[in-house]
């Protein structure tokens, strides 16, 4: 079966907190991996980066889902593409905070004019890059 992948960028409301992530973490990782979709979410500086990786019509319905979440606006589709392999087939959604830890702030600014998270500034290319090197970053034992 086609394998798709999909990233966006959106804005967290104010006042989004600890409980809101470990809500979104748990609720994520139970319906992901009962629909088969696999993927990351990174947040940091108010904004979210997510990619998902799965069938056409799960990732469109978990998206479309996700879209009516009170907790971020402005969401903007990065990337929308076939794939021939998934490359975060180990997590159903791992959530991972985007830290001022140097290591972090480093592989930001490989891939944005400054280190700030910007990911709206991101090519698609550029954010896929860039979860790719903090998924080894986080594998390796070195995040936060
Ligand atoms: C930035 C962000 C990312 C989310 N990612 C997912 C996701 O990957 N999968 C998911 O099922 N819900 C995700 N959610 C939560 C959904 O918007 C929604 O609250 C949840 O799917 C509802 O699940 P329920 O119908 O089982 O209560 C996300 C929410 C936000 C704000």
């Amino acid at each position: 079966m086609a394998l798709y992948r999909l990233i966006y960028v959106s804005q967290a409301i104010a006042g989004l907190e600890y409980p809101d992530f470990i809500e979104i973490s748990q609720k994520s990782e139970f319906n992901n991996k009962k629909v088969g979709i696999t993927g990351m979410l990174s947040f940091g500086d108010s904004m979210f980066l997510q990619v998902l990786e799965g069938s056409r019509r799960t990732v469109s319905q978990t998206y479309n889902r996700i879209l009516l979440d009170k907790r971020h606006v402005n969401a903007e589709l990065i990337d929308f593409s076939e794939i021939e392999h998934r490359s975060f087939s180990v997590w159903s959604m791992k959530v991972v905070q985007i830290t001022n830890q140097s290591e972090v702030r480093d592989i930001i600014l490989k891939y944005s004019s400054s280190d700030v998270f910007s990911p709206i500034s991101m090519t698609g290319e550029q954010s896929l890059n860039f979860l790719f090197e903090l998924t080894e970053l986080y594998k390796k034992g070195a995040m936060g």
